[in-house]
């Protein structure tokens, strides 16, 4: 097969190397790839996003499968435009429809969904510039500290931890202002949950799916795990406290619900889902959906006993 692997990361280094390494590949092309990518195939200078140009270089090149790695052109509908142009139909793109990519592009649609499975969550209040003071009287309803996410993509950036009630209530406003533009004129209010968190996942079709080895990543910017949190700063992998009792809630609360009403709900749904996990006194509860792999866990392997 010819294969075309969409992204620019470290996490797209490594998947790269993964495919270049079946015995059933032709030719790996990466668009747009960078230094390592180019390591093990062929990087194209299309920006992952792109979608005529892709379509494009798919065509002339006898492209047979397209594989996602960052979540912008999913949530961009990469797959739907493949699904509905003529030309392209019959290319296979790993990942999940625009529709489907709402688990990791409305942090609103995540929290809705996980309701309606009962898919444990912290506790949540959406709110809107129209109901702001139901947002307020939450806030206050909640310990500290606070939870604040934009309920749109904020390039990691999105959630604010606040300790004190005035200092919540002042950046509500703010984002609900715009702060993150429009990703945060909707902000979702969490109750905050201490524990530890990691990392699981699935590749699915759909209907089936396989658990990919568990990682934790680490956030903070400073030594020592202080200062304020980045896209994660480096992984580990396995995750001591994922043990084989931990994994066998997450599967039976969390990734079969997950699964199961993806297809209920018909949300066309074949790639990967990062369940960004916590664990709380040993019970999992999800922190966020992404609809990719993970940066920097994609690039930790475990190590073989
Ligand atoms: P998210 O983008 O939703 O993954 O949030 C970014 C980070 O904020 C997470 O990795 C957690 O460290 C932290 N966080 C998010 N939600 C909560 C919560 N409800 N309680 C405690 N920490 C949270
Ligand atoms: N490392 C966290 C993420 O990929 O979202």
């Amino acid at each position: 097969m010819n294969i075309l692997l969409l992204g620019s990361g470290g996490r797209e280094h490594a998947i790269a190397w993964k495919i270049a390494q079946s015995p059933r590949v032709e030719k790996l092309f990466i668009a747009p790839g960078n230094a390592g990518t180019a390591l093990v195939g062929t990087n194209v200078a299309i920006k992952a996003d792109d979608f005529p140009a892709i379509k494009e270089f798919v065509v002339a090149n006898g492209v047979d499968m397209v594989v996602v790695g960052p979540e912008d052109p999913l949530v961009k509908g990469v797959y739907d435009y493949f699904k509905h142009d003529e030309a392209l139909a019959g290319v296979p793109v790993i990942g999940p429809s625009k529709a489907g990519a709402q688990l990791e592009g409305s942090k609103d649609f995540a929290k809705a969904f996980m309701g309606r499975h009962a898919i444990p969550t912290a506790r949540y209040k959406s709110v809107t510039a129209e109901n702001l003071a139901e947002g307020l009287a939450f806030l206050e309803s909640l310990p500290a500290p606070y939870v604040l996410k934009a309920d749109g993509l904020a390039a990691g950036k999105g959630v604010l931890i606040l300790d004190s009630l005035e200092e919540a209530k002042r950046e509500l406003g703010e984002m609900l202002g715009g702060m993150f533009g429009d990703a945060s004129r909707t902000v979702v209010i969490e109750e905050f949950l201490d524990g530890i968190e990691c990392s699981v996942f699935v590749l699915t079709d759909g209907k089936d799916y396989k658990i990919l080895p568990v990682a934790k990543d680490y956030k903070r910017v400073g030594e020592g795990n202080v200062g304020l949190n980045t896209g994660g700063m480096g992984a580990v992998s396995p995750v001591p406290f994922a043990d084989e009792a931990f994994m066998a809630k997450v599967e039976s609360r969390i990734i079969r619900p997950t699964v199961e009403g993806l297809r209920e709900e018909g949300l066309d749904y074949k790639g990967f889902i990062f369940f960004g996990l916590i664990n709380v006194k040993g019970e999992p509860l999800v922190i966020e959906y992404n609809c990719r792999m993970g940066d920097p866990e994609t690039e930790v392997a475990p190590v073989p006993p």
